[in-house]
This record gives C-alpha cells, sequence and structure tokens, in this order.
C-alpha cells in the first residue's frame, strides 16, 4: 500500500497557488488512488520559523483545517492532523539536524529569499526547517509527497538524508519521490508573474484568497498584469503574465492550455478575464460555502482527534525504530 503525505504552513489564509499546487492535487489523489493511505497536516511548527501572532496563529490553524475539509478532503480517506501535537515530528527533526550539513541547508533558496526579508533577526530555526520538513516525511515512511514546485529542493535534501542514514545506521527510511501537477505546480504573482504567488507578498492584489470576498478575487484577476500583444498564447518566457492566466483556467476546469488557445484564439485578454474571473467564483463559492458550515463544528475537531492518534501510532513506532538504531537510551 503506498503511503502520501503532505502539509502546508498557517501562516495566513490559504492561496489559490496552494490550492492548485497542493490541495487540489491531494483531493484529486484520494480519489483515483482508493488503497492508499494518506496523511494530510496543519504544519504548524514550520510557521514559527518567522515570527507569529499567538491569536492569529490559533485563527489560522484552525480555517486551515476547515478548508482543507472544504476544498474535498474526505476525513473517511485521509487522516488529517495538527503537526505541532505529534511531537515526534520534533523528535525525529532533532535526528535529521545531526544528518544534515549546515552547507546543505544554507544553500536552500527558501531561506536565502526568507532570510533577507527577516528584520527581527534570523531565528536558528529558519535554516534548519528543512529537516524539520524531512522528519515530517520520513516519520511516516512516505513514498509519495504532493507539492508545488517551490518544495522540491526541500524533498530532493530529504531524499538526500533518509540515503545518508540508511547507509549509516541500515535501512530504515523510505526514500520519498515528489508528486507534481502538470500546470499548476508553480502558480504566480497576478502583479508580478516573474514571482510565487505568496500570501507573505506584501501587494494583496497579487494573490488570491480561498476566503477573498468573492468580487474582490474576480477585480484581482482583471486588474492582473499582461501584455500589450493582445494574443492569448501560452509563453512562459515572453509572455509571462497571460501564460500563468492560462495556468490557472487550465488548472480549475476539464480545459487544457492548448484547448484555451484555440477558444480564445480570436478573442481579447478582457473576455478571458472575464471567464476565469467567472471560474474563480465557480471553485470559490462553494469552498466557502462549504468552509462556513464546518469552521465552527464539533465534527472539525473529532476529524483532528482522530486524525492525530493515527498519525501518532505510526510515529511512535517509527521514532523508537531510529532511536534504536542509532542507539540512543537502552534497547527497547
Ligand atoms: P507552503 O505552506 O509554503 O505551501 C503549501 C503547498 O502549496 C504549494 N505552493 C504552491 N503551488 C503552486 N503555486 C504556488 N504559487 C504555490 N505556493 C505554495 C507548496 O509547494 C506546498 O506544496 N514546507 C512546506 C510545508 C511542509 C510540507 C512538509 C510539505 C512542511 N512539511 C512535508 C510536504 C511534506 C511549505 O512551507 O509549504
Amino acid at each position: 500500500m503506498k503511503r502520501l503525505i503532505s502539509g502546508i504552513q498557517p501562516s495566513g489564509v490559504v492561496t489559490l497557488g496552494n490550492y492548485i499546487g497542493a490541495i487540489k492535487q491531494f483531493v484529486k489523489l484520494q480519489n483515483e488512488l482508493s488503497e492508499a493511505d494518506i496523511l494530510v497536516f496543519i504544519a504548524d511548527l514550520h510557521a514559527i520559523t518567522v515570527p507569529q501572532v499567538k491569536e492569529k496563529l490559533r485563527k489560522n490553524i484552525k480555517e486551515l483545517a476547515a478548508l482543507y475539509i472544504a476544498c474535498g478532503l474526505d476525513p473517511s480517506k485521509v487522516h488529517l492532523f495538527i503537526q505541532s501535537e505529534v511531537h515526534e515530528h520534533n523528535q525525529l527533526a532533532y535526528i535529521m539536524e545531526c544528518t544534515a550539513h549546515i552547507g546543505e541547508l544554507e544553500r536552500m533558496t527558501q531561506y536565502k529569499d526568507k532570510k533577507v526579508k527577516q528584520v527581527l533577526g534570523v531565528k536558528s530555526s529558519l535554516l534548519t526547517y528543512p529537516a524539520l520538513m524531512a522528519a515530517d516525511i520520513l516519520l511516516y515512511d512516505a513514498d509519495l509527497v504532493p507539492i508545488g514546485d517551490d518544495q522540491k529542493q526541500h524533498l530532493e535534501l530529504t531524499r538526500d538524508l533518509a540515503i545518508r542514514f540508511n547507509n549509516t545506521y541500515g535501512d530504515t527510511f523510505i526514500v520519498p519521490d515528489g508528486y507534481f501537477t502538470k500546470n499548476g505546480s508553480r502558480i504566480m504573482s497576478l502583479t508580478n508573474p516573474t514571482k510565487k504567488m505568496s500570501k507573505s507578498d506584501e501587494n494583496p492584489k497579487s494573490y488570491i484568497l480561498l476566503l477573498d470576498d468573492i468580487n474582490t478575487a474576480k477585480n484581482k484577476i482583471k486588474s492582473a498584469v499582461t501584455d500589450s500583444d493582445g494574443i492569448i498564447k501560452y509563453d512562459k518566457k515572453n509572455k509571462p503574465g497571460i501564460s500563468n492566466l492560462l495556468s490557472i483556467y487550465a488548472s480549475l476546469t476539464a480545459y487544457s492550455v492548448k484547448d484555451l488557445e484555440i477558444k480564445y484564439k480570436d478573442s481579447n485578454y478582457a473576455t478571458f478575464k472575464k471567464d476565469l474571473a467567472d471560474v474563480i467564483e465557480e471553485t470559490l463559492l462553494p469552498i466557502q460555502r462549504k468552509f462556513n458550515e464546518i469552521i465552527n463544528s464539533k465534527e472539525l475537531d473529532e476529524i483532528l482527534d482522530d486524525g492525530k492518534n493515527y498519525a501518532k501510532k505510526l510515529a511512535s513506532r517509527k521514532i523508537s525504530k531510529v532511536y534504536n538504531k542509532i542507539g540512543l537510551g537502552r534497547k527497547i
């Protein structure tokens, strides 16, 4: 049986990029791989590698849990839990820090990007973050990790750490593979389409949040940066804006990018954007409806408790095995 794992940081409301690059893939895999064991979590420990406000963090954690369900994760098929409630993540993260080299961590592009943005000093956990991410994955012997493009480097490091540990202590970890979507593994900013869409962007017009007011979201599409030649064609290098909108459109509908190029061959950007804005509305409305139904329900807590118990069972078994392999404590 294949096992899948993935997580999202509760560092703000989920963006359309997170939805297309990650959550939509979880839902697809849950429906296609009926035999798979799927774990999805809220990566709250990752969120505190940069400063967070307590009340906001709590709110974001709960909202992310509800959004996972609202986007179609089925708790009868997926184990949903909060990372910090399964302490073995921290235990294995330390072992991974003892496996990784500083040079490898310093080479991570996300570390380099985030480091320069820290005004109150760079927390050491921002550097060791990939060791925690490796622990999240290796703790569960996951075979497959559905992620967006920006996490590729962290997954490569996870694979290297698993191989290094296995070579030192004998076969312990499964070396996981990434799973990436064809069109949407890097959704770009709507205001600067050479940059990734990110919830930490200072300009709210650059991203769509799943909980954005529908008209606000539609207007963000309508004001998205394109170019002046007016031709609806995918050309990432020369026409990054329209290419990004084509990727979003194709990711949210049954059309391929090629289909869309044909459909809008004799059209213009205004018509194309209006149609895409309608697609955004059709995507967000049911998610927001379901979100409002579940956000304050007892059911959500029950789902998270079940998920925690399941994850804990697997994680505690694995951490004992790892400690024994290394020779920590007494043999159990
Ligand atoms: P995070 O919270 O930054 O993003 C969550 C997921 O969304 C994907 N993503 C995108 N996909 C397409 N276009 C975008 N613009 C875009 N922005 C984000 C990310 O690639 C990711 O899949 N370190 C991780 C969370 C994590 C994790 C893990 C993931 C912690 N432990 C273990 C998988 C397995 C992160 O910060 O993702």
